[in-house]
C-alpha cells in the first residue's frame, strides 16, 4: 500500500499485521525461558519513551553519536561519493540523527524505515517539511523480513545509515547476516554507515540502562502494557520489575522483566504461569570493540573504510563498503 500525503512524503505500509504480533507473543510465551523480541517495544508509546531515554544524562550513546556525525559529516560525504545518493535508514526512529547528514550529503531521496508506523509518519513529515528539496519515501516495515524498495533506480548510489547501535540487538551471527543484507542493499560503489556502542566500564553501561528517572524501566514495562492494550492481556504491570545488567562473558547488556511474585497472566484466553523471580528476556544489546566489529563486518562482505570514535572511546561510527568496491580513501 502506498500513498502521497500532505507534507509531500510517499508512505509505504508493509507493516506486519496485528495477527503477527499476536502469534509471535503467544509463541514466545509458550516456551521457557520466556523471551520476547525487542522489536515489539515500539508501539507509539514505546517510540516516545525511547526518545526520552535518549535525553537521559546516563544515556551517553545518542549525544556521543550525534557529536561524531556532526564532526565527521564532511568526511562521510566524501566517502559516500558526494551528493545525490539514495539514503536508506533502517530503524529510523525520530529521524533526528540523519539531519546532521542531509545538508552536506544532499541526497536525492531519503528512505526512513521503521516498524513503528505512526511515529515514522510523524518523523518523516518533520524531515520533509524541514528539507523541502528532499524526496522522502517512508517505509513502515519489519526490517528483519524481506523488504523491497523498487523505487530506487538500479544505477543509483545507495548509502545505508544504521545508527543507534541497533546492530547490537541482534545475536552476533544474526548481525552478520543483517549486515550482509545491508551490504547488498548498498551494492558496489555504495556505503554503509553504522553506529556501534563500544565495550567499556560496566558501571557506565549499567547506569545507561538503569537511568535514575526510570525511563528505561518504563520503556521495558510498556511491552506488557502494549500486550494488555492490543492483545487483550491482563498483566498486572506493577507485579513486574525492570532488570538490566551487563553480562561480561557474553559482552552484552541484557534487559529482563522479572515477576515479583507467583502469578498467572491471561492473553486472549491463553494462560501463562510465572514463578516468583521468573523473567521474560526482552532485549540484548551487544557491545563490540572496534576490531571485533570490523571483523564481523568483513565476514558480512563489507570492507571497513573509516572509523570515528569520541575521546572517551564510548561509541564508534563505521563507514563500510561492499567488499570489492574501489579502495577506501580513509582506510
Ligand atoms: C534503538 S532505536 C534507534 C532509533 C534511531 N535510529 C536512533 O539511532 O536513535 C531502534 C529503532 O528501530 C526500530 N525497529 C526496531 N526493530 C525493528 C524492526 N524489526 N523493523 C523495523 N524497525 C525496527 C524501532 O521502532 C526504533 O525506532
Amino acid at each position: 500500500m502506498t500513498e502521497a500525503t500532505a507534507a509531500e512524503i510517499r508512505f509505504y505500509n508493509a507493516n506486519p499485521e496485528h495477527a503477527d504480533f499476536y502469534r509471535e507473543i503467544i509463541d514466545s510465551l509458550s516456551q521457557r525461558p520466556y523471551r520476547i523480541p525487542p522489536k515489539f517495544f515500539y508501539d507509539k508509546e514505546g517510540s516516545r519513551l525511547f526518545e526520552r531515554i535518549c535525553d537521559q544524562p546516563e544515556y551517553y550513546p545518542t549525544r556521543t553519536e550525534m557529536a561524531l556525525l556532526e564532526q565527521f559529516a564532511g568526511e562521510i560525504t566524501e566517502l559516500a561519493g558526494g551528493t545525490g545518493c539514495f539514503l536508506v535508514e533502517p530503524g529510523s526512529g525520530s529521524c533526528e540523527k540523519v539531519r546532521t547528514l542531509l545538508d552536506p550529503l544532499k541526497p536525492n531521496t531519503y528512505i526512513p524505515m521503521d516498524i513503528s508506523c505512526e511515529h515514522l509518519r510523524e518523523a518523516a513529515h518533520g524531515v520533509a517539511s524541514e528539507y523541502p528539496w528532499l524526496d522522502v519515501h517512508a517505509v513502515c516495515a519489519d526490517i528483519t523480513e524481506t523488504v523491497s524498495l523498487p523505487f530506487i533506480p538500479e544505477q543509483a548510489t545507495r548509502v545505508v545509515f544504521y545508527p543507534g547501535s541497533s546492530i547490537g540487538n541482534f545475536e552476533p551471527l544474526e548481525a552478520e547476516a543483517f549486515l550482509g543484507d545491508l551490504a547488498h542493499l548498498a551494492g558496489p560503489g555504495g556505503g554503509v554507515l553504522v553506529g556501534v556502542d563500544l565495550k567499556k566500564d560496566p558501571a557506565l553501561l549499567h547506569a545507561a540502562y538503569n537511568d535514575a528517572r526510570g525511563i528505561t524501566a518504563a520503556f521495558n514495562l510498556n511491552l506488557l502494557e502494549r500486550i494488555n492494550r492490543e492483545l487483550n492481556g491482563d498483566f498486572n504491570v506493577a507485579d513486574f520489575d525492570h532488570h538490566a545488567f551487563y553480562n561480561a562473558s557474553a559482552g552484552r547488556i541484557e534487559m529482563h522483566l522479572v515477576s515479583k511474585c507467583r502469578q498467572h497472566v491471561n492473553i486472549d484466553g491463553h494462560r501463562f504461569e510465572f514463578g516468583k523471580n521468573e523473567h521474560i528476556h526482552t532485549e540484548n544489546s551487544y557491545k563490540y570493540t572496534i576490531e571485533e566489529f570490523r571483523a564481523l563486518a568483513r565476514r558480512a562482505g563489507l570492507e571497513p573504510c573509516a572509523v570515528w570514535t569520541d575521546s572517551a572511546a564510548l561509541f564508534s561510527l563505521h563507514f563500510l563498503r561492499f567488499a570489492g568496491s574501489p579502495a577506501c580513501r580513509f582506510a
